[in-house]
């Protein structure tokens, strides 16, 4: 089990240079599959969206930029100081709708039953001490109908391309967020140590029918670096 308090301190200590790492580590890729997550969740107009474990809010920004005048967009997380940059971000754009960044634990959401038509997290998710129950909280928090949209990294297919991408991923990628961030904490281990551990597709997908989704899907990015799971909350 991981410690809550732990990983809200690693993210604070890395939070003003998150974004950065983000778009350089990734090549900027983070933004497309941001973008392909929010054509997933089949967003309509005027539709409430929830993003927990929002971090610095590109999802939420991103959806909100997508939703249109009557739409409502709400990003929680657990750690105030990524939330801060996500506030600094959401008042320089000129947002064509509601949004609002609330400090909340995605496991015990100060949320009613049944809000939302779309409830998303990218990147969190691995994050959130008990899967189980993240899964759940966002689930619970979903409209009858609505959809449950979760981006995660994952491991690429074996081969040639595969085997390159790990070499990058467990080698270079911690030295360069070690010596941008100047973080001495291992937040950069911590990543690929993360998404080793994190539970195959397949398990996902259980965990996610657990927890009351149905029609569950996974759409597999860039060769597998990364991996989008939809479901519909019965
Ligand atoms: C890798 S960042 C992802 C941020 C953002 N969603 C993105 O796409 O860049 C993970 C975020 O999850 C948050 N987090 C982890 N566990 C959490 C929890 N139990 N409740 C709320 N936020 C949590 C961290 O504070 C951090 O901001």
């Amino acid at each position: 089990m991981k410690d809550g308090r732990q990983i809200r301190s690693m993210f604070a200590s890395i939070s003003r240079r998150y974004d950065l790492l983000n778009h350089l580590l990734s090549l900027n890729t983070d933004k497309r599959w941001r973008k392909k997550t929010v054509e997933a969740s089949g967003l309509r107009g005027g539709e409430r969206v929830l993003d927990v474990c929002t971090g610095t809010a590109d999802l939420a920004l991103a959806y909100a930029n997508a939703i249109g005048p009557a739409g409502t967009v709400v990003g929680t997380d657990f750690c105030p100081e990524m939330l801060h940059i996500g506030k600094r971000k959401a008042a320089s754009e000129k947002l064509p709708c509601k949004a609002s960044l609330m400090v909340a634990d995605t496991l015990s959401l100060p949320l009613a039953d049944g809000l939302f038509d779309v409830v998303s997290v990218a990147f969190g998710i691995r994050n959130v001490a008990d899967l189980k129950g993240g899964i759940g909280e966002m689930a619970r928090v979903a409209k009858r109908g609505g959809r449950v949209v979760i981006l995660e990294f994952s491991l690429p297919d074996n081969g040639l391309l595969g085997g390159m991408y790990m070499l990058y991923f467990t080698r270079v990628l911690p030295m360069i967020g070690r010596i941008v961030s100047r973080a001495r904490n291992g937040a950069y281990s911590y990543l690929p140590d993360s998404v080793l551990k994190f539970p195959s597709k397949e398990e996902m997908c259980a965990v996610m029918r657990e927890c009351g989704l149905t029609e569950v899907t996974t759409t597999t990015l860039s060769f597998g670096i990364a991996t989008l799971y939809v479901g519909r909350k019965m």
